[in-house]
C-alpha cells in the first residue's frame, strides 16, 4: 500500500514536471535557442530525462528514506534504554557514516552533471543526423555519426566505470565503519558481562538495534547514485523554471490597436545578436514602411535583410532605436496579437507532420477555420487544383516536415497557412529562391496575389522579382544606403545598379 502510494504521486509528479518543462520551454524567446548548449538534441534529451531523474529523490525513495530514519531512531532510543554507555560508544562512528554518506552525493552529483552534459551532446547528434538522414546518407556520413555518437556514449561508460570505484570505495569506509562499530560494541558488551554491570541479552539487544538502523542507514547510501542524479536534474529544472524570458511568447499583456493599418517606423535601429555581441548587424537602420504598399529589401548575403524581419516579429529586441507600430512602441503592444496581424513566408518552408487541411489551419489557431477558408486560402496560393488531385485531396497527411511534397508545393501550402489569418503585415524573406525556374513563377504569382492590399515586405535574391515593388532599398552594411522605384535605381548607376549587374 505504502509503496503503490508513493510510487503514483512519483509518477504523477513526473507526468507534470515534464509536461510543465515543455511548456517552459515553448515560452522562452529565440535568444535562448540561440544558445549553442540549447540545441534540439540536448533540449529533447532533457526533456526525457530529467522529469524522470527526479523521481529518484521522490515517490517510493522518499518512503524507504523516512522508513529508515525512523528506524534508526527507533533503534537508538531502545538501545539507550537496554544500556546507554554501550549505545553511546556505537554512536560516536555515526558521524563517521554521515560523513561518507554525504561525500558520496557530493561527488556522485558531480559525475551525473558530467554524464548529462555529455549525453545532451549525444543526442543532439541522434537528433541531427536522423533529421538530416537525407544528407547523411548523401555524404555517406553513417559510420562517422555512428562513431561519433560512440564516443560519447564511451565518455559516459567511462564515467560510470569512475562512478563505480568512488561508489566502491566510500561504500567500503561505510561498511567498514560499521563492523568496526560493530567490533567495538562486542569487546566493551563483553568487558561490561565479564564485569557484571550487564547481561548477556542486553548486549545482543543492543547490538541488534543498532544493527537494524546502521543498516538502514547503509541501504539509504545505496540509493545515493539515483539521489545525486536527481539532485542534478532538480538544479537544471529550477533553473529554466526561473528563467525570465526577455521577451514572452505567452505573454497576454500589452495594447492590442483597434485600427491598425500597417504603418511601421524603424528608427535609428541597431542591433546585434546577443550571442555574437561583436557583430554589429544593424547601425541606425532608418526605414518607413508604408501601408499597403510593397517595400522591398535587396542587398548582398548577410547584409542583414533577415535580421529586420525577425525584428519586426518581435523575435528579438532591437539593442538601440525604436520600431514603432502606428506610432506605438512595438514592446508595448500585445504580443500575440502583433504576431496574429504577421504573415511570414521564409525560403524554407515548415510544415507539421499532419494533413493539408491541419497544416493551412495551423495559420490561424485564434478561431475555428472553415473549410471554404482553407480551400479559398489554397486557390489564392495556387495549390487548389494540385490537392484536389491527391487521392485524399485536403485529408492527405504530408508527413514529417513534408517529405512527401515538392518544394513549390510545401511553398504554396505555407503560402496558404500565411493568408488563412488575413494577416495586415506579409512578410517574405526570399521565399522563391530554392525554387526552379517553373516553380519560381507559379509562386510568384501566388505571392503576388497574396500581397494585393496588404503592407508587404519582401526580401529577394533575384532582383526581377521585386521589379515593381513601390519601393525597393538597398541594405549595405547595415544600413539603407538606396531607394527609390526600380527604373530611378538603374538609373542613378549606384549600389542597385552593381547588384543587378552582378545578378544578371
Ligand atoms: N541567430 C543568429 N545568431 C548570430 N548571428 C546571426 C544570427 N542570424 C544571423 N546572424 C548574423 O547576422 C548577420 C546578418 O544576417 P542576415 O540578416 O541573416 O543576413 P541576410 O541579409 O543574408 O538575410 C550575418 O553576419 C549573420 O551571420
Ligand atoms: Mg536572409
Amino acid at each position: 500500500m505504502e509503496s503503490l502510494l508513493f510510487a503514483i504521486s512519483g509518477e504523477s509528479l513526473t507526468q507534470r514536471l515534464r509536461a510543465k518543462i515543455f511548456r517552459t520551454l515553448l515560452q522562452q524567446d529565440i535568444v535562448y535557442f540561440d544558445q549553442p548548449e540549447n540545441n534540439t538534441g540536448a533540449l529533447c534529451t532533457r526533456l526525457a530525462t530529467e522529469a524522470s531523474d527526479v523521481q529518484g529523490a521522490t515517490g517510493v525513495r522518499i518512503g524507504t528514506m523516512l522508513q529508515n530514519i525512523s528506524n534508526l531512531g527507533v533503534g537508538i532510543i531502545l538501545a539507550f534504554i537496554y544500556g546507554w554507555s554501550l549505545t553511546l560508544i556505537m554512536l560516536a562512528f555515526v558521524p563517521f557514516m554521515i560523513l561518507a554518506g554525504f561525500l558520496q552525493t557530493y561527488l556522485l552529483t558531480g559525475i551525473a552533471d558530467k554524464d548529462k552534459k555529455v549525453l545532451e551532446e549525444a543526442g543532439k547528434i541522434a537528433v541531427e543526423s536522423i533529421s538530416n538522414i537525407r544528407t547523411v546518407a548523401q555524404l555517406t556520413k553513417e559510420q562517422y555519426f555512428g562513431d561519433e555518437y560512440c564516443k560519447k556514449l564511451d565518455v559516459c561508460f567511462k564515467n560510470s566505470i569512475t562512478r563505480a570505484h568512488v561508489f566502491g570505495l566510500l561504500f567500503g569506509f561505510t561498511d567498514a565503519i560499521m563492523f568496526f562499530g560493530i567490533a567495538a560494541l562486542f569487546s566493551f558488551g563483553a568487558w561490561r558481562v565479564q564485569q557484571g554491570a550487564m547481561t548477556f541479552e542486553n548486549v545482543m539487544l543492543i547490538l541488534n538495534c543498532i544493527l537494524f538502523g546502521a543498516m538502514a542507514v547503509g541501504q539509504t547510501a545505496s540509493l545515493a547514485p539515483d539521489y545525486s542524479k536527481a539532485i542534478s536534474s532538480s538544479k537544471n529544472i529550477l533553473s529554466l523554471f526561473q528563467r525570465i524570458p526577455v521577451i514572452d511568447n505567452s505573454s497576454t499583456a500589452g495594447n492590442e490597436l483597434a485600427t491598425f493599418d500597417g504603418q511601421i517606423d524603424l528608427v535609428d535601429l541597431e542591433f546585434h545578436y546577443p550571442n555574437r555581441p561583436e557583430v554589429q548587424v544593424l547601425k541606425k537602420f532608418n526605414l518607413t514602411i508604408e501601408p499597403n504598399r510593397q517595400t522591398a529589401l535587396v542587398g548582398s548575403s548577410g547584409c542583414g535583410k533577415s535580421t529586420i524581419i525577425q525584428l519586426l516579429e518581435h523575435f528579438y529586441d532591437p539593442t538601440g532605436g525604436r520600431i514603432l507600430v502606428n506610432q506605438n512602441e512595438l514592446p508595448s503592444l500585445n504580443l500575440q496579437w502583433w504576431r496574429s496581424q504577421i504573415g511570414f513566408v521564409s525560403q524554407e518552408p515548415v510544415l507539421f507532420d499532419a494533413t493539408i487541411t491541419e497544416n493551412i489551419a495551423y495559420g490561424d489557431t485564434a478561431r475555428e477555420v472553415s473549410m471554404e477558408e482553407i480551400q479559398q486560402a489554397a486557390k489564392n496560393a495556387n495549390i487548389d487544383d494540385f490537392i484536389q488531385n491527391l487521392p485524399q485531396r485536403y485529408e492527405t497527411n504530408i508527413g514529417s516536415r513534408g517529405t512527401q511534397l515538392s518544394g513549390g508545393q510545401k511553398q504554396r501550402i505555407a503560402i496558404a497557412r500565411a493568408l488563412i489569418r488575413n494577416p495586415k503585415v506579409l512578410l517574405l524573406d526570399e521565399a522563391t529562391s530554392a525554387l526552379d525556374t517553373e516553380n519560381e513563377r507559379i509562386v510568384q504569382e501566388a505571392l503576388d496575389q497574396a500581397s494585393k492590399g496588404r503592407t508587404t515586405v519582401v526580401i529577394a535574391h533575384r532582383l526581377s522579382t521585386i521589379q515593381n515593388s513601390d519601393r525597393i532599398c538597398v541594405v549595405h552594411r547595415g544600413r539603407i544606403v538606396e531607394s527609390g522605384k526600380h527604373d530611378e535605381l538603374l538609373a542613378r548607376k549606384g549600389h542597385y545598379y552593381r547588384l543587378a549587374q552582378s545578378k544578371n
